[in-house]
C-alpha cells in the first residue's frame, strides 16, 4: 500500500473504525498523489521567477488561448475556464455549494459535514463512490422503481449485488415494512449494508413524507445498533423540486448525518437537474458521519481519497463548467431565477394531478404517488407498456418511457402545462386503440 494511503487510513481508523471498515479495497488504497500536482501548487505560491511545472501553456504571464475560443466565452477569464481545475474542484465552488446544502437543509444546523468534492455530475460521483466504498459481493438495497444506470454503476462495474424492495405499499406511501424486511434479511447475512435513497425518485417522482423519513432513519438506527455497518447513499439529483408540503423538503442525508458511529451517509447531488445545466456536468460528493471530535481531520482524509479517485478517472472537472455554475450561484438574481423555474414545474405537476383526477382514465391506469421531481408514472391496467409506447410513438408522435410490463414514465418536465391534457387524452386513446 502507498505510504500516503496509509497516512490517510491512520487518520480515519482511530476516529471511526466502522467507517474505515466500510471503505472498499480500492478506497483503502486511495490517496491523493503528491508529484506534479503538489509540486505545481507549491510553485504557484513561491515560483516568482519562472514557473515551468505544469502541462499548460502561458503567454505574458497569462493562460495561453486561441481568440476563436475565448471570443465565445464572455465574462470569464482564460484562467477561470481553460486552465485545469484542481481534482477536488475549485475551492470557491466547493464552499458555495456547501453553504447552499446547509441553507437548503436546515436540520444540518450544528452538524458537521465535509467540504463537497466536485465530480463530473452525479453519474461520475456515483461511480467514484462505487469505487471507493463498494467491494465485489457487497449488497446494495434499492426500491424496485429505480434509475436503471445504478445497475451499471454498482453491479456491472463493481460486482455489487442489487437487492430490491417494493417502493410503494399498496400503491400509496413508502413501503416501510418492505424496506425494513429487506434490510433485516440482508443484515442477517452481511455485516455491511449499502442503502441508496433517491428522492425525488426517478421514475415515479415520489419523495417520502416527514413521518416516513423519520421511520426510515429509525429502521437504520436499529440495525446499526445491532452491530451492522450501514453506508447510506442519497442520490439527490432532483433535490428542491418539491411540489407538495407533505414531501420532505430536505435531503434524508440531513437526518442520517451524525446519528450513529455505524451509519455513514454520503450525499450525491449537483447542478445538473437542480439548476437545469445537464450538459455542464457538475456534481458533488459530500460526507456526513459520526466522528466524535475529529470531523475535520477525517473529512479531509476522505476528501483526499475522493479527489484521488477523481484524479485517477477524469483528472478534473471542466473548469469552464465549474466557473459558470459558481457565478450563477453567486448571482444576485439566482434565487429569483430558481423560484421562477420551480413555479413553472409546480404548475405542471399540479396540472397533471388536475387532469388525472378525471374518472375517465380510471379503467386504463392507476397513478403512482408523486409529489416532486421531473417525472410521474402510470401503472397500466389493460395493455403492455412497451406495446403502448411503440404505438403512441408510431401513431401519435408521442415519446414516453416504458418500464417493465406495466409502467409508463412521463417526463412532465418536458411538456408545457397547456399540452398536458392533450398528452393524457392521447395516451388514453392509445390504450383504447390497443384494447378492443
Ligand atoms: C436518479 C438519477 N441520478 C443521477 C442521474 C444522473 O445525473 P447526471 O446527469 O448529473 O450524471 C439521473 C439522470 O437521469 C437520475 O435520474
Amino acid at each position: 500500500m502507498n505510504l500516503l494511503a496509509e497516512e490517510l487510513n491512520d487518520l480515519i481508523q482511530p476516529a471511526n473504525l466502522h467507517v474505515f471498515d466500510m471503505l472498499s479495497e480500492v478506497g483503502k488504497n486511495l490517496f491523493f498523489p503528491k508529484g506534479i500536482l503538489t509540486q505545481g501548487a507549491e510553485a504557484k505560491e513561491k515560483a516568482h521567477r519562472f514557473n515551468a511545472t505544469i502541462g499548460m501553456a502561458t503567454e505574458k504571464g497569462r493562460t495561453m488561448y486561441l481568440p476563436s475560443v475565448m471570443s465565445m466565452i464572455r465574462g470569464l477569464e482564460p484562467e477561470e475556464t481553460l486552465a485545469y481545475a484542481p481534482s477536488y474542484g475549485i475551492m470557491p465552488l466547493r464552499k458555495a455549494w456547501k453553504d447552499s446544502i446547509l441553507e437548503k437543509n436546515p436540520s444540518l444546523s450544528g452538524k458537521k459535514i465535509s467540504l463537497p468534492v466536485v465530480t463530473n455530475a452525479l453519474t461520475h460521483g456515483l461511480s467514484v463512490v462505487s469505487d471507493m466504498w463498494v467491494n465485489p459481493g457487497d449488497v446494495i438495497t434499492l426500491p424496485d422503481k429505480l434509475w436503471g444506470n445504478y445497475n451499471m454503476v454498482f453491479a456491472v462495474r463493481r460486482g455489487a449485488r442489487i437487492v430490491t424492495y417494493g417502493l410503494f405499499e399498496n400503491g400509496r406511501g413508502f413501503n416501510l415494512k418492505g424496506f425494513e424486511n429487506c434490510l433485516k434479511t440482508e443484515a442477517a447475512k452481511k455485516d455491511k449494508l449499502i442503502v441508496l435513497f433517491n428522492f425525488p425518485n426517478n421514475p415515479t417522482g415520489y419523495t417520502v413524507t416527514n413521518g416516513e423519513a423519520d421511520r426510515i432513519v429509525e429502521i437504520l438506527l436499529n440495525i446499526a445498533e445491532k452491530g451492522k455497518n450501514i453506508l447510506a447513499l442519497t442520490d439527490d439529483a432532483y433535490f428542491g423540486l418539491f411540489y407538495e408540503k407533505e414531501a420532505l423538503q430536505e435531503s434524508i442525508f440531513s437526518r442520517m448525518t451524525g446519528r450513529h458511529p455505524r451509519l455513514f451517509a454520503i450525499k450525491l447531488d449537483g447542478a445538473t437537474k437542480e439548476n437545469y445545466v445537464w450538459g455542464l456536468r457538475v456534481g458533488f460528493i459530500t460526507y456526513g458521519g459520526y466522528f466524535g471530535g475529529n470531523h475535520d481531520q477525517v473529512y479531509n482524509a476522505l476528501e483526499r481519497k475522493t479527489a484521488g479517485a477523481v484524479r485517477g478517472s477524469i483528472s478534473n472537472v471542466s473548469h469552464l463548467s465549474q466557473s459558470i455554475v459558481l457565478k450563477s450561484l453567486l448571482a444576485p438574481t439566482y434565487k429569483d431565477e430558481k423560484e421562477e423555474k420551480l413555479r413553472i414545474m409546480t404548475e405542471r405537476a399540479q396540472e397533471v394531478k388536475r387532469v388525472l383526477a378525471n374518472d375517465k382514465y380510471r379503467e386504463a391506469w392507476e397513478v403512482y404517488p408523486f409529489n416532486s421531481g421531473y417525472f410521474m408514472c402510470l401503472k397500466l391496467n389493460k395493455v403492455d407498456a412497451e406495446t403502448l409506447r411503440v404505438h403512441l410513438l408510431d401513431r401519435y408522435g408521442i415519446g414516453l418511457i416504458s418500464l417493465g410490463k406495466h409502467d409508463l414514465r412521463i417526463a412532465f418536465s418536458c411538456v408545457e402545462k397547456e399540452d398536458l391534457q392533450e398528452l393524457f387524452d392521447t395516451i388514453l386513446k392509445g390504450v383504447k386503440d390497443l384494447d378492443h
